[in-house]
């Protein structure tokens, strides 16, 4: 057996769900006795946690991999984990494509790091990919953010949009329960954290599968119950929460948001199409005139909230008559935020099958036409904020500019503001905005 190794390298793709596994994952080998390192190349362990939710992701991981599997050939004690999405997805095919791997494991065991490594270190090539119920946090992460922390709510999605790889990598629905969420909360607000993120791949599944949610009880753990249950968490000063799936999404949770001063006026609700014929193809379940009522409605009872979402062009069939209707929704209802993808056909899904696949020239088309659009509309959101008096929690300092600290607004919008960083980090201050751009702003203090 070699001796154990010392410094420790994390890179993360794809999602918040990746980032949140990422800082637990790191907690665990912290406490294993490994320091970080942002250079993998002086790293004992390398871990990729990575991400296939389209195939360029996926085929990053392998560049990334293909390096560092050369180099163990000079360091044979270098460690080489591969987990999260790709891991999952191609389980011990990987080991076949890169034999020098040495643990690949699936999302739902990013908490059994240490147990796995273990049987590294005693000999074995480990794939780790079966379905599990996931533990409960024991784990101590190493959050990135001294201010801001990602919480877990609800591990996996039912749905089975004919896109979306994600219910087979990340597996069926598992909520943790509220005294187990409300735990990790209190913790993060006697260390001083100041904002949180619940997080779920389809959020408004919040609680479906936690015991005694039948029918007649099923108020009782629901998204907004959990809002309402952690809303009091003592230090805690923001509450957001991501992803949204527009088929679940209630009146009553809108009412709760406006209500309860923590929670932030913003949400993350994606559309995908604007076009309903896609939307069944896609078998999201809801039309287009649904997603813009629950727009309406949300207006209706918060007017300034910032509004994002993602969508997708080029899914197979697509006609330039139905991407414009995308087109026309984003221009009606001008988001904050969009994030923009062309369809790309994903192993194990329905619509990677169909032969009605368009070119990569249609797709690359209808996506910069989107992104136009996209950055002209979020430029035109931006101007409501000008000599607007802005709430900005202070994240840490402006990477291009040492005087200048950098925070976001309670609708997420990114903020520069003349300060000192040992002085207001955590804090939130008020800033009178004087300069934007489509997706950040330039304030001075009030
Ligand atoms: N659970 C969320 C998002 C999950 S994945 C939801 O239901 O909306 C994040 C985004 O990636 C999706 O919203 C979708 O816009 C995009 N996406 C997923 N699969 C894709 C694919 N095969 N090709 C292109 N974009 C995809
Ligand atoms: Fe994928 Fe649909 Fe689940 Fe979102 S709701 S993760 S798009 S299957
Ligand atoms: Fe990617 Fe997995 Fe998230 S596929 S988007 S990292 S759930």
């Amino acid at each position: 057996m070699t001796t154990s190794p010392r410094r420790y390298h994390i890179t993360t793709f794809g999602c918040q769900m990746n980032k949140a596994d990422s800082e637990r994952m790191a907690g665990i080998l912290e406490e294993m006795g490994f320091a970080g390192t942002e250079d993998p190349n002086s790293a004992d362990l390398i871990l990729y946690n990575t991400c296939t939710i389209r195939d360029n992701a996926e085929q990053k991981v392998y560049s990334y991999l293909g390096r560092q599997a050369k180099r163990k050939h000079e360091q044979p004690d270098l460690m080489l984990v591969v987990a999260g999405c790709v891991a999952q997805q191609e389980g011990e095919a990987l080991l076949r494509r890169v034999p020098e791997i040495d643990l690949v494991m699936g999302p739902q065991h990013a908490n059994r790091l240490q147990e796995l490594l273990e049987q590294v270190l005693a000999g074995s090539q480990v794939v780790a990919t079966e379905p599990i119920q996931i533990i409960e946090d024991i784990t101590k992460p190493r959050r990135d953010s001294a201010v801001t922390a990602w919480v877990n709510v609800i591990y996996g999605c039912n749905e089975r949009c004919t896109y979306c790889v994600v219910p087979n990598v990340r597996g069926v629905e598992q909520s943790r329960s509220p005294a187990a969420i409300r735990a990790e909360i209190e913790v993060l607000g006697q260390q001083g954290y100041k904002e949180i993120t619940l997080l779920g791949q389809n959020i408004d599944a919040y609680g479906r599968d936690l015991p005694g949610s039948t029918p007649e009880g099923r108020h009782q753990h629901t998204l907004t119950d959990l809002l309402y249950y952690i809303h009091d968490v003592p230090g805690i000063e923001r509450i957001r929460f991501a992803t949204s799936h527009p088929r679940y999404f209630t009146e009553r949770l809108i009412r709760a948001c406006a209500e309860l001063p923590k929670v932030c006026e913003l949400f993350h609700i994606p559309f995908q199409s604007g076009d309903n014929e896609i939307l069944k193809a896609m078998a999201r379940g809801y039309t287009q005139e649904k997603y813009r009522r629950i727009i309406d409605t949300i207006r209706h009872y918060m007017p300034d909230a910032a509004i994002s979402a993602d969508a997708i062009v080029g899914f197979p069939g697509e006609t330039e008559a139905q991407f414009e209707k995308t087109l026309q929704l984003v221009e009606d209802i001008s988001f904050d935020h969009l994030n923009t993808a062309a369809y790309s056909p994903r192993p194990n899904t329905p619509a990677a099958l169909w032969e009605n696949q368009l070119s990569e020239e249609v797709k690359s088309d209808r996506l910069q036409r989107l992104n136009h659009l996209v950055s002209v509309k979020a430029g035109e959101r931006s101007q409501r904020y000008l000599n607007r008096i802005e709430e900005v929690l202070v994240e840490g300092s402006n990477p291009k500019d040492p005087n200048q600290v950098m925070g976001r607004t309670r609708g997420n919008r990114l903020t520069f503001f003349p300060g000192n960083i040992a002085e207001l980090q955590g804090q939130a201050i008020k800033v009178k905005i004087v300069e934007v751009r489509p997706f950040s702003l330039t304030g001075i203090r009030e």
